[in-house]
């Protein structure tokens, strides 16, 4: 995984000076933002689906909210519960000239979706992976057909792959959660969905 880590830096352009710079302060801070390989598909999409409303749980500094601005036109709803955090995308989503696309809602993602109004076009997951569940439940009400639900993380540093008896005791209810998280969409009949090795892996779902 290294070796794929060190080589994609070389073989993706440099993105634009903002985000660029924006990626390196992160990953500074050690801020967890989407990797490489993460951008470049997610800005793929952007350019197949051309959303009108993006959704997105996890805003942590606004980096991967901001890159979905910058390539698309689309209005977009992003979450985040952790005060530093939510200072910061602030501050860079006002640097970034995008106040008027982005809007960041305060607080846990669970209450908020109770809150959340109309369709999106593109759901970007993202956030506190023991709660995929939930929030892919609370995203349905909002959904098209047509419409996709991208969930970061979900090989969970590749925990996943293993037993659950390889992986150290605290982490396996979130093993467990994940498990039942991909195996209950995949199975979904309203949904064709894909698990991607993509960053930490990717479940990509499309409802039908
Ligand atoms: C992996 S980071 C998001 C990275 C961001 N999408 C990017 O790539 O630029 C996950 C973020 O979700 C936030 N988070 C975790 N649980 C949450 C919850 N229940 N409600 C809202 N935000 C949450 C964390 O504070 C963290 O900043």
């Amino acid at each position: 995984m290294q070796r794929f880590l060190v080589f994609e830096e070389s073989i993706y352009p440099a993105a634009e000076e903002f985000l660029e710079q924006l990626e390196q302060e992160a990953r500074a801070e050690e801020v967890p933002i989407i990797r490489k390989d993460t951008q470049a598909y997610l800005r793929s999409m952007l350019l197949i689906l051309k959303p009108k409303r993006i959704l997105e749980i996890g805003t942590a500094v606004g980096f991967s909210a901001i890159l979905m601005a910058k390539h698309s036109e689309a209005e977009i709803i992003t979450m985040e519960n952790y005060a530093p955090r939510i200072q910061k995308a602030k501050e860079n989503i006002r640097a970034a000239g995008l106040n008027e696309r982005i809007t960041l809602l305060e607080g846990d993602a669970e209450e908020l979706l109770q809150g959340i109004e109309g369709e999106f076009d593109l759901i970007f997951i993202d956030a506190a992976k023991g709660q995929y569940a939930l929030y892919f439940e609370r995203i349905k009400p909002h959904i098209h057909g047509g419409s996709v639900i991208i969930s970061d993380n979900v090989l969970v540093g590749g925990d996943v792959l293993e037993s659950r008896f390889a992986v150290r005791r605290r982490d396996r209810t979130i093993h467990k959660r994940m498990r039942d998280f991909l195996y209950d969409v995949c199975h979904d009949e309203e949904f064709e969905s894909a698990l991607l090795p993509v960053g930490d892996g990717l479940l990509v779902s499309v409802k039908k």
